[in-house]
């Protein structure tokens, strides 16, 4: 199996039906599928339907887009980490920054209502363009690492680097810049989980990944994985992507 591993964040892009369609695809090429380590996470509307198509499939695993800080209580349209049984549930997406005012507080809070319940979580972090151009990059990601927990408890930590003007732009950083932020994070990370367990630990890259850069920038050595965004909601697209890795 390819060692990398390929998470869909299918973000508002598909409705259960199409939803429902993509995993009935995945299933018809089950041989195919079967030697990637993917990630999918679907709608909350979805969630359920997509882990009973997954569920003869042990190498996709299921994960939510969000969760509330809170397990329970009286917060319209919002879902508890606890509603469903998730593999993984991403936090602190740029979407969620931006879109829903989602400041590192929140973003800790989530983490560690993650790290609590399920056994992994993605947290993504990233650097806009103005900051990149202000040279911030590197003082960025340690501002937004600095919310991690000192203990993993044993799960799974995720950090996804997408800096958010490659995301859904078509613009994808170059493996240079990728591999100089990576060994930063690596860096930051190493310092604060020295005693934790190696494989517990990944780090992504997302922002506009395809078919045209993903086999290129998997040569990145510290490099676990990719978060995917509209090119992984694409049945075609995403198979493609799969198929440079071969
Ligand atoms: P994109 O999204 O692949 O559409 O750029 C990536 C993400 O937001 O996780």
């Amino acid at each position: 199996m390819n060692k990398k591993i390929f998470a869909a964040n299918w973000k508002m892009y598909l409705n259960s039906n199409e939803s429902k369609d993509f995993m009935l695809q995945i299933n018809s090429s089950r041989d195919f599928f079967s030697e990637f380590n993917i990630m999918i996470f679907p709608s909350h509307i979805s969630f359920e339907a997509i882990q009973v198509l997954a569920k003869d499939l042990p190498n996709i695993r299921v994960g939510m887009q969000d969760c509330d800080i809170l397990t329970s209580g009286a917060v319209t349209g919002s879902n508890s980490i606890t509603s469903i049984k998730a593999d993984s549930c991403l936090v602190g997406h740029s979407e969620r920054r931006t879109i829903f005012k989602e400041n590192d507080d929140i973003i800790k809070k989530k983490l560690n209502n993650c790290l609590e319940h399920i056994e992994s979580a993605v947290l993504c972090i990233g650097e806009s363009l103005d900051e990149k151009e202000d040279n911030q990059t590197f003082e960025i990601i340690k501002k937004q690492l600095s919310i991690l927990p000192t203990d993993l408890k044993g799960k799974e930590l995720i950090v996804a680097y997408e800096p958010v003007w490659a995301i859904g732009t078509g613009l994808v950083a170059s493996k240079e810049y990728i591999e100089d932020v990576l060994s930063y994070i690596n860096n930051l990370i190493k310092d604060l989980y020295s005693n934790e367990n190696d494989s517990n630990i990944k780090l992504f890259y997302g922002g506009s990944v395809d078919e045209n850069s993903v086999k290129e920038l998997s040569t990145i050595p510290l490099l676990d994985g990719f978060l995917i965004g509209s090119a992984s909601a694409d049945f075609k697209k995403f198979e493609n992507i799969l198929n440079k890795m071969r």
